[in-house]
């Protein structure tokens, strides 16, 4: 181990233990987890494995501070207090883009852009902490009274994320509470705990009271259900699949916590014979095989116009053999290993049933195991052509690099068929008439329809889900409201 802090400086063999109330603490039980890079195998570190008495001890030191000194906290010192933070993780982003790699596998061209996202959002954030604003509302009672509205924190906030972007992911969460005044305890995933760890120490030296962000890792079924259905936590901000978004809800209903939830989805891109398709091509690739696929709103049902079908659907897929696999932390790769075995076990049993169903692999559709590959979780990106609606692979999110691709001929066809899923995440269109696009927009059943690109995001525009993809938003003015509640005070004033 001791010759890790060679490949990592935050690496240094010791356990990592978890961020609770200031201080970096063993797990009560003394247990831990190992976390390991999932193009290689190797060990990176052993991480504190929290349970649920951890997570009490983490959500008393988050209400300690918001019932206390945080609660006093001007919004200006907040808004410091955000801006110290995104300087320090621009400062450190070769640090924490390379950790990100090593923890879950993304290339680390990928993990390096993200430094605009990361630095931009908590600019976002730091610019909202002295924005925030009641209202003062005219009422018609007889007599006098004014009546206004505050805007208050909601409280402790458990924020539960998924592996697939760890940075970016605590970041959305961590944001808008620091902004509105809540407090947080965080809970990483357990494939990918290292960057939320490490962000745990750079929120101490950005000036974060103790108690105001803490950081526990561990399990979901015993970690993150505990937190999921504590009674002294007051929201739940979740980001993962649906079946744990579902599991997230009925815990909550102990105390009806606020619950927000971004989940998965089986997007819909479409392509018409009329848009640029040299465009419309590496657009629709990278829709699916970016991050391996492992990105929830991934544009994974390809619909494409009849007339291009062929064409279209066997240049994406060439496309896709163009793409550079292997470890992230070579620059030249574009495509890093799935994050764990278990997504390995999952994308390739998808890769089975897709064959089995009758879908046409044109390119990939097994897993690398050529020299270096065989140690890692690596899947190639695939096509598969011919693939039906009612087929488990057009349906079901695979979260891999899968495209499943699926003709069609006119527009009332391809909004129907496009909306005839259990999710509403993200959706895409390419065409160069500009009547289609906006018919398009309005038609699809999604909270972010991208047209003539896939998977564009800012800081200040709101993102989330449709039907089964979730509720809430995350990004924009909106996300603040998330963390607050609205208070009306009334003042007899005759
Ligand atoms: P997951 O939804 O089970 O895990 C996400 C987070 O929830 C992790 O921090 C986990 O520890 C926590 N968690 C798990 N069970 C919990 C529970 N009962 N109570 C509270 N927290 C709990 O997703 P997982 O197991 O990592 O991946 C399984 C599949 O879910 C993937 O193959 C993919 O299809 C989907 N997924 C979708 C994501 C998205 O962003 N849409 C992200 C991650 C997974
Ligand atoms: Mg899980």
């Amino acid at each position: 181990m001791n010759d890790m802090t060679r490949i990592h400086p935050f690496l240094d063999g010791k356990t990592k233990r978890m961020l609770i109330g200031g201080k970096w603490l063993e797990a009560a039980s003394g247990k831990t987890f190992e976390t390991r890079n999932p193009a290689t195998g190797e060990l990176l570190a052993n991480v504190a494995e929290g349970d649920a008495e951890d997570i009490d001890r983490a959500v008393a030191a988050a209400r300690e501070a918001f019932n206390g000194p945080w609660s006093k906290v001007k919004p200006a010192q907040r808004q410091l207090i955000l801006i110290r933070l995104a300087e320090l993780v621009e400062q450190n982003i070769e640090e924490l883009a390379a950790l990100d790699t090593l923890d879950m596998g993304a290339p680390i061209t990928r993990t390096r852009n993200n430094r605009n996202r990361a630095v931009g959002m908590l600019r976002f954030y730091a610019g909202m902490a002295t924005a925030l604003h009641g209202e003062t509302i005219d009422n018609s009672l007889p007599g006098e009274f004014v009546s206004f509205t505050l805007k208050e924190p909601v409280g402790v906030v458990g924020a539960i994320i998924p592996w697939n972007a760890p940075l970016g992911s605590s970041i959305w969460k961590l944001g808008p509470a620091l902004a509105t005044g809540c407090t947080v305890v965080l809970k990483p995933a357990e494939e990918a705990p290292l960057t939320p760890l490490r962000l745990g120490e750079l929120c101490l030296e950005a000036g974060v009271p103790p108690g105001v962000v803490n950081v526990v890792p561990g399990f979901g079924e015993t970690a993150g259900a505990a937190l999921a259905s504590h009674p002294d936590v007051d929201k739940v901000a979740f980001t993962g699949s649906h079946v744990t978004g579902q599991a997230i809800v009925r815990a909550s209903a102990g105390n009806l916590k606020r619950v927000s939830l971004e989940l998965g989805g089986k997007s819909p891109d479409i392509v018409f014979a009329d848009a640029d398709l040299t465009q419309a091509v590496p657009g629709a690739g990278m829709a699916v095989f970016a991050n391996s696929g492992q990105i929830c709103s991934a544009g994974t049902r390809l619909f494409v116009e009849q007339k291009v079908y062929d064409e279209f659907v066997g240049r994406v897929a060439e496309f896709g053999k163009t793409l550079r696999i292997g470890d992230g932390r070579d620059p030249d790769t574009q495509v890093g290993p799935l994050v764990s075995p278990e997504q390995l076990k999952r994308v390739t049993g998808y890769l089975d049933i897709g064959r089995q169903e009758g879908a046409r692999p044109l390119s990939g559709g097994e897993r690398l195991t050529d020299g270096p590959l065989a140690k890692g979780y690596f899947v190639p990106p695939t096509v598969f052509a011919d693939v039906r609606d009612d087929m488990r692979i057009a349906q079901e999110e695979i979260f891999g690099p899968v495209i499943s691709a699926i003709p069609f001929t006119d527009i009332e066809e391809v909004i129907a068929r496009g909306n005839k899923t259990q999710f509403g995440l993200g959706s895409g269109v390419w065409t160069r008439d500009v009547g289609k696009a906006h018919r398009l927009a309005r038609a699809i059943r999604a909270g972010s329809v991208w047209i003539n690109c896939y998977q564009a995001m800012d800081p200040a525009v709101p993102f989330g889900g449709y039907k089964m993809s979730g509720y809430g938003r995350e990004g924009g003015v909106q996300h603040l409201e998330e963390y607050l509640n609205t208070k009306s005070v009334w003042i007899k004033t005759d």
